[in-house]
């Protein structure tokens, strides 16, 4: 038997030691160094072929090199597609990591039963059962997609050889262990071992993988930094738990734009696309009620339209309380102290809540004017029109700042009948739009006499 070479890892960061130590000198972290076995008897990958020699490339001058293989499958869901550029390119991994139960095994499971491809997804954390109860609430007349229970790599290469699937679906990432690797399933060694052999076959067949990756509690995919270096794309899936939105975007991508966004509504019987999420963020209330703005916003690519809902009371306790819901609790504190400060509003003794609604968090700053609108509708009761909406960043002196794309801002409210538009006066708009009205503002004092 081959001698046993043993390395530590970090379990934080995923460095490399040769012997332990108490604490790991790349991220500091102690205790997080633990031993794993590597074993490597004279190692095969997926197909078990010692032909390294045949398939080792050679340089090609690059107009020579053949892209035309490079047709995208396309998934049957607008909103992946367009997250991942375009659709999934053969031979392509993709890995998709969010929050427990955001909802991943049923996004592609869902892509799965929509595909109209022959597909396999494997699945290391639930039963076949389970994902049948899962795939009839979704769609129960889905009739390409296989599902497989395994955890082991090379059982799982036995399979995808004999049903020669077009698209591999892995749930997840870190329940999969290799035969070649001693150390157990989630470890930094088996993460890096198994996605390494799933590259390999996807390289080599031309079949696009999509893993389901844990995340840790501080919102990093579980295992080794190396893991988002090996894919092709990374998406992450994320949302409040508690609302029905979720958000898929790109955080790497070597085939497409990391701007697109998808979003998507959490129901009963599974995700549903949603293509026009402004109409759904904002609530259609008939009366007129204070507080309430309507933000121009941009996620991405994509304009959308979002409701910032403010309430200003006197306070009851001897410090002013401060909270924000989905907007940055520093950046609500900065905006009062300049209102404060520049347009003359007596903010310190209140309580200021803010609230987006539909439980997104946004960080565009050209929400500021809508969050200042909201907040001096709400100390002065007075409610704003209903079709105002606002795009504008606030400085610290007051001074109202251009925002970026606001053409595509303007158009996204125009399309939505809004009757007027507040942005900044130093945005170049060379826009000649026919329905809106562009209010344009250089100073957060010109706000209070405009809306109220
Ligand atoms: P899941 O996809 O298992 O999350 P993850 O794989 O990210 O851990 O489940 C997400 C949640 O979605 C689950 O708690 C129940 C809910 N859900 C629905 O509301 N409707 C549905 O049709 C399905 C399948 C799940
Ligand atoms: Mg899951």
């Amino acid at each position: 038997m081959a001698k046993l070479k043993t390395t530590f890892f970090c379990q934080n960061c995923g460095t490399q030691y040769s012997k332990w130590q108490g604490q790991c000198t790349a991220c500091k972290e102690w205790n997080t160094i633990t031993e794993e076995v590597i074993q490597k008897p004279e190692k095969s990958d997926w197909k078990t072929p010692a032909n390294t020699s045949k398939r080792a490339s050679k340089p090609l001058l690059i107009n020579e090199i053949d892209t035309s293989k490079e047709a995208r499958l396309n998934t049957m869901d607008e909103e992946f597609n367009r997250v991942l550029g375009g659709g999934l390119v053969p031979g392509s991994l993709t890995l998709l990591g969010g929050e427990p139960g955001i909802g991943k095994s049923t996004l592609l499971l869902q892509i799965s039963l929509k595909l109209p491809y022959k597909t396999l997804y494997v699945s290391g954390e639930e039963s076949q059962k389970q994902i049948k109860m899962r795939a009839e609430r979704i769609d129960p007349s889905a009739n390409h997609c296989y599902i497989l229970t395994e955890t082991k790599t090379q059982n799982i290469f036995k399979q995808i050889e004999s049903l020669q699937p077009d698209i591999v679906v892995i749930d997840s990432i870190q329940t999969l262990h290799s035969d070649y690797i001693e150390s157990s399933s989630g470890s930094i060694s088996q993460i890096k071992e198994c996605t390494t052999e799933l590259i390999k076959f996807a390289k080599e067949t031309a079949t696009p993988v999509i893993l389901i990756g844990h995340i840790t509690k501080d919102g990093n995919i579980a295992g080794p930094k190396i893991l988002e270096h090996m894919v092709d794309t990374v998406l992450q899936f994320e949302g409040d738990r508690n609302h029905v939105f979720r958000i898929l975007r790109a955080n790497k991508n070597r085939f497409g734009s990391t701007n697109e966004l998808g979003i998507y509504e959490m129901q009963g019987s599974g995700l549903r696309e949603v293509s026009n999420p402004s109409e759904i963020l904002i609530s259609q209330k008939d009366e007129d009620l204070s507080g309430n703005a309507i933000a121009a916003t941009l996620e991405g690519m994509r304009p959308l339209m979002i409701e910032v809902q403010a309430l200003v009371s006197t306070a009851v306790y001897g410090t002013p309380q401060r909270s924000a819901t989905g907007f940055n609790a520093k950046r609500l504190n900065m905006l009062l102290a300049v209102l404060e400060k520049r347009a003359g509003f007596r903010l310190g003794a209140k309580d200021v809540f803010l609230n987006i609604t539909g439980g997104i968090t946004v960080d565009d700053p050209a929400i500021d004017l809508a969050v200042v609108a909201a907040i001096l509708s709400s100390n002065e009761d007075v409610a704003l029109q209903k079709d105002f909406c606002f795009a504008a960043e606030i400085g610290l002196s007051g001074e109202v700042r251009p925002v970026q794309r606001v053409e595509q801002r303007i158009i996204e409210a125009e399309k939505l009948g809004f009757s007027t538009i507040f942005v900044s006066k130093y945005n170049k708009i060379s826009l000649k739009p026919s329905a809106i009205r562009i209010q344009l503002i250089s100073k957060i004092e010109d706000v209070v006499d405009l809306i109220i």
